[in-house]
């Protein structure tokens, strides 16, 4: 099924090309949604940009344009508006046609992309022997989303999961375990990840103040590099003691991901700079190996360099983010890589693309992007930290999250009078505790810093998830209430709109597949949440207006009908954001 805004964009191109030639085919008709109902569903722009071009009034352009406009099958006549603006308004049969449709289509609309891409989303990535933290849950859970749209839309995902597990820091922490707790790094080693971030501080502290530990951990990151076996054999532990602890976060957060670290690509980095060698863009400063950049220039304004190999010989972060995004184009034949990182990056990620792109190793029809985040911060807007002024710890923030939803809900239980079960409430705290704290981050413009708010993520009332997790919540009471299974409506059941409520939850329903085409092309996750929160808003409007259980047919049916696609959306579009719904709460 084409959307409507697809199938209105086709008419208005076609109009434009017979009123004044076919050059104006594939101009954009500048068609969006009315920001008031009185002017119709969608206008169409056009006639004001067109006016230099054709030497004309945007009026007299968009009478022209509406004389070969045929959006019979879909609008009322249409109507010019103010300087010249073609306004559109959905006929009703078309609407509850439309509905109609979805009622058996487990798509709702959505058609998947004729185009299917090899998508990566390079996502989470934390770092081994430090704590995952928030940054690294944004990064997951948006990064997470965009996968899951992609996927919907019909791309094929690689999910991979850039962990932090190679460098120099393995040297400090090696030789200082070998030296403090050596039963930590031997088979039957077992510290847990908050002492490993502990180690790692204190390796890191001897690093800076003592030279002799320098020299052993350099020693010990060329045994690890030339793969001795007692310094890989500790690596290894190092690796599967923080790659537990992060795998719990990822199970609790429903998350998917492939893991392919840094030290996937170590053996690939000296045929990186050989390549940039070849290709001419490699030189030499201050005995570090280097690209100069194009647009990147100092203060006195000379190019900066990307260092790709140091003085001592070794490699960096951005060496071997080349070596990925070469194997991700070459290997994976990937056509949009993605990125999931915090704003501080952006810079790197922009000289990375720069001498890919430069070596000729991405193909010009290959995307690649950069998925930019702001920081978390606190309440006092500043950098989110626990009350003695530490990191927050994510098992702790998902713990104060379930803590806190789940009091909300033993309150709730309590003024209602109600008997739930112990099973009942725990998985209810931890879907909307969890569920809050993915929707509290999803639904930001995630280019802006972001507000860290248990109070808020957890409120009823707002665009919250626990808000669009009950609307979908009072669907399955009607259904439970009324005995009716909404999945059987009977096949002659039908859509009958009148009331301005009902027209208005109507033709949010039938947006789903803009707003998905959206996510798929901007990455913005909140543009889904927008669309969800409405969608919610509008059902309780209708639901508070028009009486469903106790109408009389053939509106009782035709209420039901748009119960049904309410929920049936709003289940979809969370799945999307990676929350599951609940029958009850
Ligand atoms: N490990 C990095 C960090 O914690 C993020 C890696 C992002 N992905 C990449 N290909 N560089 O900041």
């Amino acid at each position: 099924m084409k959307s409507a805004i697809a199938q209105l964009k086709t008419a208005l191109q076609r109009a434009m090309a017979q009123a004044f030639g076919p050059n104006l085919a594939d101009t954009d008709p500048i068609l969006v949604p009315t920001s008031n109902p009185k002017f119709g569903d969608y206008q169409a722009n056009v006639a004001m940009s067109l006016a230099k071009q054709l030497q004309d009034k945007p009026r007299a352009i968009a009478e022209k344009i509406v004389t070969h406009l045929d959006v019979s099958e879909l609008c009322d006549p249409p109507a010019i508006a103010g300087p010249g603006f073609i306004n559109l308004t959905l006929k009703t049969a078309y609407l509850e046609n439309q509905l109609q449709q979805f009622q058996s289509d487990p798509r709702l609309g959505v058609e998947p992309t004729k185009t299917p891409q090899k998508v990566i989303v390079d996502f989470s990535s934390p770092n081994i022997a430090k704590e995952m933290h928030v940054g690294h849950l944004r990064s997951t859970i948006i990064g997470d989303s965009i996968a899951r749209v992609l996927e919907f839309q019909g791309h094929d995902v690689l999910r991979l999961n850039h962990i932090g597990d190679w460098g120099t820091q393995f040297g400090m922490l090696i030789t200082h375990l070998r030296q403090v707790c050596p039963e930590a790094i031997t088979d039957s080693g077992n510290v847990d990840l908050g002492d490993l971030v502990a180690f790692y501080r204190e390796a890191k502290q001897r690093f800076d103040t003592d030279a002799d530990f320098k020299e052993a951990s350099r020693q010990a990151v060329v045994e690890l590099q030339a793969g001795d076996l007692d310094a890989g054999k500790a690596w290894q532990i190092l690796c599967a003691q923080s790659r537990q602890e992060f795998q719990k976060i990822y199970d609790r957060l429903h998350i998917k991901l492939i893991e392919r670290g840094e030290s996937f690509y170590n053996p690939l980095l000296p045929d990186v700079v050989k390549d940039l060698d070849a290709s001419g863009l490699l030189e030499t400063d201050q005995g570090a190996e280097v690209v100069f950049l194009e647009g990147f220039q100092n203060k006195s304004g000379d190019p900066l360099p990307l260092i790709v190999r140091k003085s001592d010989g070794g490699y960096n972060y951005a060496t071997t983010d080349l070596a990925a995004i070469r194997y991700r184009t070459q290997q994976d034949a990937a056509d949009r890589i993605i990125y999931i990182t915090d704003a501080g990056q952006a810079n790197h990620f922009a000289q990375v693309f720069q001498v890919a792109r430069r070596a000729n190793w991405i193909p010009a029809d290959v995307e690649l992007v950069h998925v930019p985040f702001g920081v978390v911060q606190g309440e006092d807007g500043k950098k989110f930290k626990t009350r003695s002024g530490e990191t927050v710890r994510l098992k702790d923030l998902l713990d104060e999250a379930v803590r806190r939803s789940r009091a909300d809900l033993e309150q709730r239980i309590a003024t209602e009078d109600r008997q739930e079960s112990e099973a009942f409430i725990q998985t209810v705290a931890e879907a909307v505790g969890i569920g809050a704290v993915k929707y509290a981050d999803l639904s930001q413009n995630r280019t802006s810093n972001y507000i860290f708010s248990y109070d808020k993520m957890l409120a009823l009332q707002g665009n919250t998830a626990p808000y669009l997790l009950y609307a979908y919540v009072r669907v399955q009471g009607i259904s439970r209430k009324g005995g009716i299974d909404l999945g059987n409506l009977g096949t002659d059941a039908q859509i009958h709109l009148a009331e301005d409520t009902e027209f208005a939850l109507a033709k949010h329903l039938l947006q789903l597949d803009e707003i998905l085409a959206e996510v798929e092309r901007d990455l913005m996750p909140n543009r889904l949440c927008q669309y969800l929160f409405e969608l919610s808003q509008k059902f309780n409007q209708f639901y508070d207006r028009c009486s469903v259980l106790q109408a009389e047919e053939p509106q009782r049916t035709s209420r039901l009908m748009l119960c049904d696609l309410t929920a049936k959306t709003l289940k979809l579009g969370l799945s999307l954001l990676g929350i599951p719904v609940l029958e009850r709460m």
